[in-house]
């Protein structure tokens, strides 16, 4: 029996729940039994064996959960397997995930976490602390939600030299150039109309001024290139200047204008808006993600998918549950 707890019980947390509930038979054919055994957010809990329809439902009422707990108090005494972390995401600090994510990985538990923030804070610390204490780290969620580019990077194209990693990671920004360049509205009109969309970050700017985007391309990045990169090793450049006159212009030569993110394993880490060909398949329209692997042996890949979004962003946490606890169980 593979106990989890769940700490973060947003959007993200409950998409977890659901999808937890909604695949266990799929799920458990792969993993065995699993059982949720606390789940957590910033101010209450709930612990034993937990009813995840029960958990969500209340969190929805109550705006919190039925128990005082507080999450530090869980770590320490529920007996859980695999801590999932869908805590809120700061890349300067990366609090309060990193903390939590120390202390599981500390106590030998495995982690899997859709937070940006530890890991661009402190990727390799975080897997030598997991290998210290024989425990497992996924990451699938951090980038580019449902669209697979970690285990790509680690698993499917393992064995080949990578070059170059380029992407659009940041579905707001994407869907907000796209409108300007058909719609030709100005970037501050579209943003609000974004921002109802429920994929913007918390604090928007985070979207538009590129950090979201830069906090992808270091995990990315430290992935492919076995990299130490940091979120302050980034060149960002935000959206905000970008024009609708800007698109007529490149338009006018078969180009268009998208926030694009670039790695390469001479270091170079860079997130910019930059024109490109409209044949580009870089050049996607919405709030989708894309990224195109360049490497020796497989050529170019290229992936697209929803980057963000409470089921999408579940769907690459029970991929790494699969990943994690399916080869314990010969799947
Ligand atoms: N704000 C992010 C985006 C959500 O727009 O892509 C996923 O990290």
């Amino acid at each position: 029996m593979i106990r989890v707890a769940i700490f973060g019980f947003g959007n993200v947390g409950r998409g977890v729940a659901r999808a937890l509930t909604n695949n266990r038979e799929l799920i458990e054919k792969k993993i065995g039994k699993f059982e949720v055994v606390a789940i957590a957010d910033s101010k209450s809990s709930i612990h034993g064996d937990v009813d995840l329809k029960y958990a969500v439902e209340y969190k929805l009422r109550h705006g919190r959960l039925p128990s005082d707990v507080k999450a530090d108090e869980l770590m320490e005494n529920v007996e859980f397997d695999l801590l999932i972390d869908t805590t809120p995401t700061d890349v300067f600090t990366g609090e309060p995930g990193l903390s939590y994510i120390k202390q599981a990985l500390s106590m030998g538990k495995d982690v899997i976490t859709s937070n940006k923030g530890p890991l661009v804070v402190a990727f390799r610390e975080l897997f030598r602390l997991a290998e210290k204490n024989e425990a497992r780290i996924g990451y699938e969620a951090t980038v580019g939600g449902a669209m697979p580019v970690v285990k790509l990077i680690q698993r499917e194209l393992a064995g080949n030299q990578i070059f170059r990693l380029r992407g659009i990671l940041n579905g707001t920004t994407n869907y907000i150039l796209s409108r300007m360049e058909r719609e030709k509205m100005p970037y501050s009109q579209i943003l609000s109309e974004a921002q109802e969309l429920g994929i913007a970050e918390a604090n928007p700017e985070y979207d538009v001024k590129g950090y979201d985007a830069g906090a992808k391309l270091v995990i990315l990045a430290n992935t492919a290139f076995s990299f130490d990169a940091k979120f302050s090793s980034v060149k960002i450049v935000g959206i905000e200047d970008i024009t609708p006159e800007a698109f007529e212009v490149a338009g006018e030569k078969g180009y268009t204008i998208r926030l694009v993110a670039e790695a390469d394993s001479r270091g170079k880490l860079e997130v910019s808006p930059r024109l490109i060909k409209m044949t580009n398949p870089l050049a996607i329209y919405g709030t989708l993600n894309a990224l195109l692997v360049e490497t020796d042996l497989a050529g170019e890949v290229f992936v697209i998918g929803k980057g963000a979004g409470d089921r999408e962003t579940a769907s690459a946490i029970v991929s790494d549950m699969v990943d994690i606890y399916g080869r314990d169980n010969g799947h």
